[in-house]
């Protein structure tokens, strides 16, 4: 029996990564899937990746229309969401000290502003039941040199599925965070770093990690497919950390 069978879903960065992941995930377990990101190409890509039972919308999370644009398409084409895995997001390198306001309003806009919104606009299409996963970080909790800005929006993001567990009460709608470890996804390269320093960074954090090892963005989906489906059904407003134990020691 699929866990997702006949759900409609919104990934948004659902073009790359631990998005991409959960969307093949959500669409094996036989739900409908609408993927998003800024850039074109990659999400034509994708959608070719997923092959079935797959839309994408061109939108940036921070564009309050292209949020307003998307909902309409979502509702135009299928006239709910069951599930929403609020998942765009990213960061950049930058210790304090030079720190500039392009970089502290870029990373809040898309990771704070932008999942926001994506959830407030997703309210009038959500049935009572539905399932909101905001994607987090073990960042949430932790310390990481020159990475305060990103750290500070994951804490919001972890603060936000508290608070809208109680806004969402009434309607029975579950809010959870998930946190996941290190992960290497594309979104490491765009950090600035070259292939060789991610492979040094990731070589340095895996003696830190209990289970000895990075993990995958497949195994952060298994855990968004537990959280999306009926399996969670009495689970909300936790933070779901899938690390291999890094930020409980
Ligand atoms: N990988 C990890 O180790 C790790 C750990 C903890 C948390 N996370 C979180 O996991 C999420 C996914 O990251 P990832 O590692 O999978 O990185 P990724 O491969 O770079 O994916 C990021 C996704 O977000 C989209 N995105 C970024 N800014 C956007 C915006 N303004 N509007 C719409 N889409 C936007 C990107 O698409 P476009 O660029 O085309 O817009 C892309 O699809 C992020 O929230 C990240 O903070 C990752």
């Amino acid at each position: 029996m699929n866990k997702l069978e006949g759900k409609v879903a919104l990934v948004t960065g659902g073009n790359s990564g631990i998005g991409l992941a959960t969307a093949k995930r959500f669409v094996a377990e036989g739900a409908y899937v609408f993927i998003t990101g800024r850039r074109q190409t990659e999400l034509d890509a994708a959608v070719k990746e997923i092959g079935k039972n797959v839309t994408g919308v061109q939108s940036d999370v921070s564009k309050l229309t292209d949020l307003d644009r998307l909902f309409a398409t979502i509702e135009k084409e299928q006239g709910h969401l069951d599930v929403l895995f609020a998942n765009a997001g990213g960061g950049e390198i930058a210790p304090l000290g030079a720190i500039t306001e392009e970089h502290f309003d870029k990373t809040f806009n898309t990771n704070v502003k932008g999942l926001l919104f994506t959830v407030q606009k997703a309210l009038p299409l959500l049935p009572e039941g539905a399932s909101i996963i905001l994607n987090a970080s073990t960042a949430s909790r932790k310390g990481t040199p020159a990475f305060s800005v990103y750290s500070a929006t994951k804490a919001a993001v972890r603060s936000f599925a508290r608070n809208w567990t109680l806004d969402l009460k009434e309607r029975k709608i579950r809010v959870n965070a998930i946190s996941p470890g290190v992960v290497p996804t594309p979104g490491y390269n765009l950090l600035g770093l070259s292939d060789e320093q991610v492979q040094e960074f990731v070589d340095s954090q895996a003696i830190t990690i209990p289970l000895g090892r990075v993990g995958t963005p497949d195994e952060i989906a298994k855990a968004v497919v537990f959280l999306a489906s009926d399996d969670s059904s009495f689970v909300n407003g936790i933070e779901l950390f899938v690390d291999g134990g890094m930020a409980q020691i």
